[in-house]
C-alpha cells in the first residue's frame, strides 16, 4: 500500500513539471520546432528568438498584461529587448491567434513594408472592407484604385476643395462646444468628422440620413474586432449587415445622380470616383466605387477624430506651443478676416505643420500594422516562415529614445529636422503608405486654425490615466471645459 502510494507521488511530481513544460512551450513546439528541425538548407530554419507562449492563448496574456494591466505598452518590446538583445530587430512570438514575427527596428520594419512581393496585407473579414477596396486588393488592380483614391482625396486640387467643404461643420461644431462649456472631446470630435465624411464624400447634409449612416459604421466597425463568424447575434453578422445597409445608402445617391443632369455633378470623392479614367481610359465600376467609399470611411473616421482629440489634449498641456500657434494664426485670420482659410495659406503655417506632425506622432494612432508572409522569407539570416504574421510595431519607433531624443515630450521643434530613416511611420509605409495622408493633416490643421484664434479650453482631468486598447487614449476620452476667446 506504501509502496503504491509512494509511486503515485513520484509520477505526480514527475508529471506535473513535464505537463507544464509542455504547455509553457507549447506553440514553440508546435510552430517553431518543426521549421528549426526539418529545414536542412544552411542556417534554413534560423527562426528569430523569442517565445511563442501557451495554447491557444500564444502570448496574449504578456501582450494584454503590458497594454491593458500596467499600461505600458512600451515595455512590451523592451522586455523582449532585455531578454533577447535587439538582434536583428525581429523577434518570435504567437499573437491574435496566428504564430507571428514582430518586426520593431527600422530596417525590418522598411524590408516588410517595402516588399509587397513577399507580404501582403490579409483582412480575416474581406467581406467586410469589400472585395474591391482600395485595402482589399493587390498588385496591378490596387496601383490602380489608389491612384484614383489619390486624385480624389489626397492630391492638392482635391485638398483645395475638401478645405473649404470642412470648415462650416468645424466652425458650427466649435461654436457648439463652447456654448456647451463642456464636452467630452472623443465623442464631439467623431461627430464632426463624420459630417465631415458625409460632406466631402456623398455631399449629405446632416439629418436622418447622415445619423442612419453613423450607427450602420459604428456597427460596421465594431465588426473588425470581433471573431469572424458570421451567425445572427454575432457582432460580426451585425456588421455584415450594418455594412450592407451602409453601402445600399451610397448606392441610391449613386442611382439619383446617374439619372440627374450632369449639370448638377458635385464635387465630392463620389463623384470623383464615378467620373476618373485610370490610365488605359477605364472608370471604376459601382461595386468599386462603392467598396472604396464605404471603407474610405472606415479609414478615414477614427483616425481622423483621435487626431483632433489628441490635438486638445497636447496643446492643452503645453501653452507655449499654444501661443506659439495663435502668433501663426491671428495674421492670418485678420488677413481673411471671416473668410475660410485655404488649403495654400495652411502649407505656408510653418509651425503649424511641425505641431501636427508632432501630434499625429506622439497619438499612434495605428499602433501595429500587420502583414502574412507570402513565401518563406530570408532576411538577414533569420527565416520569417510562409503563411506567419508579421506585425510592425510602429509605435515602438516613435516613442524609442534612439529614434526621437526624448520621446514622450511634445515638441513640435523636433520637426526642424526630418527624422532618422525609417523611424518614422505613422501612415505606414512602402506601397500602402495611408492614402488619406495630406488629407488628415488638413484636417488638423484647420481645425487648430479656428480654434487658437477664436477658443480657450482646459482639461477637466489633466492627470486621466491612459488606455490603449482599441487605440490611445486618456480614460476620459478628454473631457475639457471650452468658452470663447
Ligand atoms: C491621423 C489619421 C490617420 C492615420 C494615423 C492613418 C494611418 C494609416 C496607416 C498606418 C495605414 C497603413 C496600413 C497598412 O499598411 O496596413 C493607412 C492606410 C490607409 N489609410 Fe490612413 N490614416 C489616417 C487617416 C486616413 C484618412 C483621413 C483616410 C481617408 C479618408 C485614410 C485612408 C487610408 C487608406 C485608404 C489606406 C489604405 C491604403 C492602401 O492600402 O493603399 N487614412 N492609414
Amino acid at each position: 500500500m506504501e509502496t503504491e502510494s509512494g509511486l503515485w507521488v513520484t509520477l505526480l511530481v514527475g508529471a506535473v513539471p513535464f505537463l507544464g513544460f509542455i504547455l509553457w512551450w507549447w506553440n514553440d513546439l508546435r510552430y517553431a520546432l518543426p521549421i528549426i528541425s526539418l529545414d536542412r538548407s544552411p542556417g534554413g530554419g534560423k527562426l528569430p528568438p523569442g517565445y511563442m507562449g501557451l495554447p491557444f492563448l500564444g502570448e496574449m496574456p504578456a501582450f494584454l498584461w503590458y497594454f491593458k494591466f500596467l499600461r505600458r505598452p512600451d515595455d512590451y518590446i523592451n522586455s523582449k529587448r532585455l531578454r533577447y538583445g535587439d538582434g536583428e530587430g525581429l523577434y518570435r512570438t504567437h499573437l491574435f491567434g496566428s504564430p507571428s514575427i514582430i518586426a520593431f527596428s527600422p530596417s525590418a520594419n522598411k524590408f516588410v513594408l517595402q516588399n509587397e512581393a513577399s507580404f501582403f496585407l490579409e483582412w480575416p473579414s474581406v467581406e467586410l472592407v469589400g472585395s474591391t477596396s482600395l485595402v482589399a486588393v493587390e498588385g496591378s488592380s490596387h496601383t490602380r484604385v489608389r491612384s484614383l483614391v489619390i486624385r480624389a482625396i489626397n492630391q492638392p486640387d482635391a485638398l483645395c476643395r475638401i478645405a473649404i467643404m470642412v470648415q462650416p461643420r468645424i466652425i458650427a461644431a466649435l461654436n457648439l462646444w463652447a456654448q456647451k462649456g463642456r464636452i467630452t472631446l472623443y465623442k464631439e470630435a467623431k461627430k464632426v468628422t463624420f459630417a465631415n465624411i458625409g460632406k466631402y464624400f456623398a455631399s449629405f447634409e446632416p439629418g436622418t440620413v447622415l445619423d442612419t449612416l453613423d450607427d450602420l459604421f459604428k456597427g460596421l466597425t465594431d465588426g473588425f474586432r470581433a471573431q469572424p463568424i458570421n451567425f445572427p447575434g454575432t457582432a460580426y453578422h451585425r456588421a455584415l449587415q450594418c455594412r450592407k445597409k451602409a453601402t445600399g445608402v451610397f448606392r441610391e445617391e449613386m442611382e439619383r445622380r446617374k439619372e440627374s443632369d450632369a449639370s448638377n455633378a458635385k464635387h465630392d470623392l463620389m463623384e470623383g470616383l464615378m467620373q476618373m479614367k485610370d490610365e488605359d481610359g477605364k472608370q471604376l465600376s459601382d461595386v468599386e466605387v462603392l467598396d472604396n467609399i464605404v471603407s474610405l470611411v472606415v479609414a478615414g473616421y477614427t483616425s481622423t477624430s483621435l487626431a483632433i482629440m489628441w490635438a486638445f489634449y497636447y496643446l492643452a498641456k503645453c501653452p507655449h506651443v499654444l501661443e506659439r500657434l495663435r502668433e501663426e494664426h491671428v495674421p492670418i485670420a485678420k488677413r481673411i478676416n471671416g473668410e475660410f482659410i485655404t488649403y495654400k495659406d495652411i502649407t505656408t503655417c510653418k509651425y503649424t505643420t511641425k505641431v501636427v506632425e508632432e501630434i499625429i506622432r506622439l497619438a499612434n494612432i495605428a499602433s501595429i500594422i500587420f502583414r502574412t508572409a507570402k513565401e518563406d522569407v530570408k532576411y538577414k539570416g533569420y527565416k520569417i516562415p510562409k503563411g506567419w504574421k508579421v506585425v510592425c510595431w510602429a509605435r515602438y519607433l516613435h516613442t524609442n529614445p534612439e529614434n526621437f531624443d526624448d520621446p514622450m515630450c511634445f515638441n513640435p521643434e523636433r520637426w526642424n529636422e526630418p527624422p532618422k530613416p525609417g523611424t518614422y511611420l505613422v501612415f505606414g509605409g512602402g506601397t500602402r503608405i495611408c492614402a488619406g495622408n495630406m488629407l488628415a493633416r488638413l484636417q488638423v490643421a484647420i481645425l487648430l486654425h479656428h480654434l487658437v484664434v477664436g477658443y480657450r479650453w482646459k482639461l477637466v482631468n489633466p492627470d486621466a490615466g491612459m488606455t490603449y486598447l482599441p487605440h490611445p487614449k486618456p480614460v476620459d476620452e478628454v473631457e475639457v471645459s471650452i468658452s470663447k476667446l
